[in-house]
């Protein structure tokens, strides 16, 4: 499809397109993949020919050019897919009424509704948590109403083309998407093009990792980019991450993964994407990548991009076949050199060493190379974090003890404890296996541990029992003295069972300083035993390696592990990374996507069983009060409506600055004295079923009630915070609701006075449905956050900023005059307007001109479908070429 188009096919292969020709082959490869997105839906209207080029131009044009972005599908979770899919099935009802055919409306691109742990939540709280007479009615009432939210999603799957839902119980989000949602290209239409993503899961951009370009947004972004809107952003500047070098032997994923984590955060690359490349990113496998894409908002990138490769292929199980196809965009063999980005960060990875931490804090690294040398001059040096100062002719002190028959001697570094645990922040799979095929190489080499160290094993889940078992490497741990104890950090130091009293005697007889090796926690949770002094954090193959040793006095390079059958040094019997890779492949993550195809057949017997109607058209329930029909297509005509003046309108509220999403629309539960919990109970609702407005976001007449319901809602109108507003013409004070309602009834447009920001803070579903709702058709504020202000428009409400240096204050408003907008007959973006308030004054006006004209963007899409049969840009087929 690169070819679609002559005329920027012609700029490719002449250079006469003139900006942009020459780049396309330097471009970096997430830019590519906006670049493809971006020709493939060029239609002249919401992607238009200067988008492309601005991105063919990226060099110049990043951090300037807004660009659009057109994901290859969006993915969803329940709470935030209920408000996006109400007002699909509501769009539904509306072009059904003026006579066309309903069936036609769809979600323009593939959407994935995964119904996760949220409802699970739900039914567990009920069950663990309370037992009695009244909790199982409670729980009844829980069961009812997540019936009628799985009913509205079985008849969502079943009625919408493009919506795919995932069962209950199959998985948490990211997961599902990592695991089963992803594809290396997507295929339409015979047009194939990479997978891209938007979702409204924090972890979206974990996918990255794979090659995916994707990111989290709001449910109101998700559904706009259903409704066939692409997501608006300023070209990112794209940051180079060069890896360089091999990964030193016995460094694990986790050193790695965290080594870079740590340049990147120095480097300050805020906002901007990372692109990795160079020699070093094969030796990353795909876990790896997903867990440095996932931290992200450690160095605040937006994204870390690892383009598709061999590892991605064969973490997919793929053949190179669809990456062939996608050789344009992904080339294999080109020298990245030629890659232009903002800057290079090149990261050599032989630099990222492995180390323990100790004898005494957690923050005092010790290179393993260095252990033997750091732990003699410990000894020398006077006590402290790094001294315990022995006396010279002491240090050589050896104590023999018998144990269990056998006579052994304790010597200054000698090891007594070594605990293998997998905590939580430690739980990357590979770790684990690395020691787990350490232990199998030992135990074969004919290596043992000496009988008196107190060895344990805390798999932290049942999960990393199942895949070392699966994986044949339990077996050898046990053999080597590391028997599973149990699971879970809290317990694990607790649990080591303790010295041999021969030890303990040895150790005081000599003032010995003996260690304790502990993998996992990066936190020394306190010493492990009383007599033990040096207390060392470790990855878990070196506490197995250090126990095998029996002393941390070794430098590994130079000097045996042990004798078996014959001198083994670590470096014979440390698996590769290959090794452990492979086996990861094999075992953990083929039994991730088993069980995942297990749970997946479970959830969707479940979800075959649960009934739904089988209408077109949603059969709308009119005793729910979880979902309703929104009115938001209320009065829809064919024509599409002039842009409306605003006359006389009256400010609703009238607001300071910073003025956030939490104010405008709170989540949370539903205070009693609220307009929500008075419709509540209209409905013959306890407060005890009230429920939050997070699980109530399908119903749009608490949505709209709980707008501006924020106790902390700072209204210049009340002087105090409070949910409440001044009715203006009778004087009296109302719960903002009652006020607005009041003034629809009576005709009277309202307008909302803010100062500076307005609108900052997590993106709302109901942020512009609910002022919207209340009738607010223009927003007056210093300066909007951006995102914001794009919502706002999306909705049909005029975002409206005073000009540079004025505000309500230097205009010396009240907030009680009247407000007049003139709109003329066509509106340009960034078109300056006169608001003409009693005296006349000036506000600016920069909004997106076509989908604000025609009332927002639900409407028009409503709109366009009733005049045309199809919504914009309704697929290849019907898409028009750019002009
Ligand atoms: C990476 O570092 C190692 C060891 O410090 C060095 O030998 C190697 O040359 C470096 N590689 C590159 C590409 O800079
Ligand atoms: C990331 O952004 C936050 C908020 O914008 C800021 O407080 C923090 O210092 C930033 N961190 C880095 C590593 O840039
Ligand atoms: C390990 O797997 C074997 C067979 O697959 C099974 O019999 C055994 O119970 C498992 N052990 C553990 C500790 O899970
Ligand atoms: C519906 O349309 C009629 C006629 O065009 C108009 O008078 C009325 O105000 C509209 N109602 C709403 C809620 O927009």
């Amino acid at each position: 499809h690169v070819t679609l188009n002559t005329h920027l096919a012609h700029g490719f292969h002449t250079g006469q397109a003139g900006r942009g020709f020459f780049c396309y082959y330097r471009l970096p490869l997430s830019i590519r993949v906006f670049l493809e997105a971006a020709i493939r839906n060029c239609d002249g209207f919401y992607t238009t020919e200067g988008d492309v080029e601005n991105i063919l131009d990226w060099q110049q044009q990043q951090d300037k050019a807004e660009v659009p972005f057109t994901p290859a599908r969006v993915l969803l979770q329940d709470f935030t897919g209920i408000p996006a899919m109400v007002d699909l099935a509501a769009m539904r009802d509306a072009v059904a009424k003026h006579g066309e055919d309903p069936s036609l409306v769809n979600p323009k691109c593939p959407t994935d509704l995964i119904v996760d742990h949220s409802l699970q939540i739900d039914f567990s709280k009920c069950f663990f948590i309370c037992r009695t007479e009244t909790a199982v009615k409670n729980q009844e009432m829980e069961l009812i109403r997540n019936k009628e939210r799985l009913q509205f999603f079985k008849w969502c799957s079943k009625a919408f083309k493009n919506v795919n839902v995932v069962p209950p119980d199959v998985g948490a989000v990211h997961q599902v998407n990592l695991e089963y949602l992803s594809r290396v290209a997507q295929v339409s239409d015979g047009v194939i093009y990479p997978d891209s993503v938007v979702g409204t899961d924090s972890h979206t951009t974990m996918i990255n990792g794979l090659g995916i370009l994707g990111w989290g947004v709001g449910g109101i972004e998700s559904e706009a980019v259903m409704l066939g809107q692409p997501v608006s952003l300023t070209l990112p500047q794209v940051v180079g991450c060069k890896l360089v070098g091999s990964i030193n032997p016995l460094s694990t994923s986790i050193d790695i993964v965290l080594g870079i984590t740590k340049h990147l955060r120095q480097a300050g690359i805020a906002g901007r994407f990372v692109e990795f490349f160079g020699p070093g990113v094969s030796q990353l496998s795909a876990p790896d990548r997903t867990t440095i894409a996932n931290m992200c908002p450690e160095y605040n990138a937006t994204v870390s991009f690892f383009p598709i490769d061999r590892v991605t292929l064969k973490h997919f199980k793929k053949t190179s076949e669809p990456l062939s196809r996608l050789a344009h965009l992904f080339p294999q063999r080109t020298d990245r050199k030629a890659l232009m980005f903002l800057q290079v960060i090149e990261i050599n990875l032989s630099s990222m060493v492995p180390h323990v931490s100790g004898p005494k804090r957690p923050q005092d690294r010790v290179a393993v190379s260095n252990m033997k040398a750091d732990f003699q001059s410990c000894l020398e040096e006077k006590v402290g974090f790094k001294g315990f100062h022995i006396s010279k002719e002491k240090q050589e002190t050896r104590v023999p003890f018998l144990h269990c028959g056998q006579e052994y001697q304790l010597v200054h570094g000698s090891v007594v404890i070594a605990a293998v645990i997998s905590c939580t922040n430690n739980c990357n799979p590979s770790v684990m296996l690395t020691a787990g095929l350490l232990a199998k190489k030992a135990v074969e080499a004919g290596l043992t541990v000496k009988p008196y160290i107190r060895t344990s094993l805390a798999p932290g889940s049942g999960m990393v029992t199942h895949y070392l078992n699966s994986s044949g490497v339990l077996p050898y741990f046990s053999q080597l003295g590391f028997q599973v104890i149990g699971y879970g950090c809290a317990t694990c130091v607790g649990n080591t069972a303790p010295l041999p009293d021969a030890v303990v005697d040895a150790i005081k007889q000599g003032d010995l300083v003996t260690c304790g090796l502990l993998s996992g926690n990066r936190h020394f949770e306190g010493r492990l035993c009383d007599c033990v002094r040096a207390n060392y954090l470790a990855s878990p193959p070196l506490v197995v390696a250090y126990a095998i040793a029996g002393t941390v006095g070794i430098d590994f390079e130079k000097e045996p592990l042990g004798k078996g059958v014959f001198v083994v040094y670590l470096s014979d019997i440390w698996p590769s990374r290959e090794e452990v890779q492979q086996t990861e492949e094999d075992t953990v993550i083929s039994s991730v996507f088993k069980d995942l195809r297990g749970r997946m057949e479970k959830g969707n017997t479940f979800w075959n069983n649960i009934e739904s109607p089988d209408s077109v058209v949603f059969p709308w329930d009119p005793k729910s009060t979880y979902i309703r029909c929104p009115p938001f297509f209320s009065n829809l005509s064919k024509e599409l409506p002039a842009p409306q003046s605003i006359e006389n309108a009256h400010a609703l509220l009238f607001l300071g600055d910073k003025v956030s999403t939490d104010h405008i629309s709170p989540a949370g539960s539903i205070a009693r004295a609220s307009t929500a919990a008075k419709y509540l109970q209209s409905r013959r609702l306890t407060p005890r079923e009230f429920n939050s407005y997070g699980a109530r976001r399908g119903n749009d007449a608490v949505m709209t009630r709980g707008t501006f319901a924020s106790i902390k809602l700072l209204n210049r109108f009340i002087g105090k915070p409070s949910p409440k507003t001044l009715h203006i013409p009778s004087g009296q004070t109302l719960d903002v609701f009652e006020a607005a309602d009041r003034y629809q009834r009576d005709g009277v447009p309202l307008v909302i006075l803010a100062g500076k920001e307005y609108g900052s803070g997590n993106s709302r579903d109901w942020v512009a449905k609910g002022p919207y709702l209340l009738g607010v058709r223009a927003v007056i504020a210093e300066s909007f956050e951006k995102l914001h202000k794009s919502q706002l428009v999306g909705m049909g409400i005029m975002p409206l900023q005073f000009l540079p240096g004025q505000s309500a204050d230097s205009l010396e408003l009240s907030g009680k005059e009247r407000f007049s907008i003139v709109l003329p007959e066509s509106l340009s973006p960034r078109q300056q307007l006169t608001v003409k308030v009693c005296a006349g004054t000036c506000a600016r006006l920069r909004i997106d001109v076509i989908i604000f004209q025609h009332g927002g963007l639900l409407r028009y899409v409503a709109q366009t479908f009733l005049r045309s049969g199809s919504q914009p840009r309704a697929g290849a087929a019907e898409r028009a070429p750019c002009p």
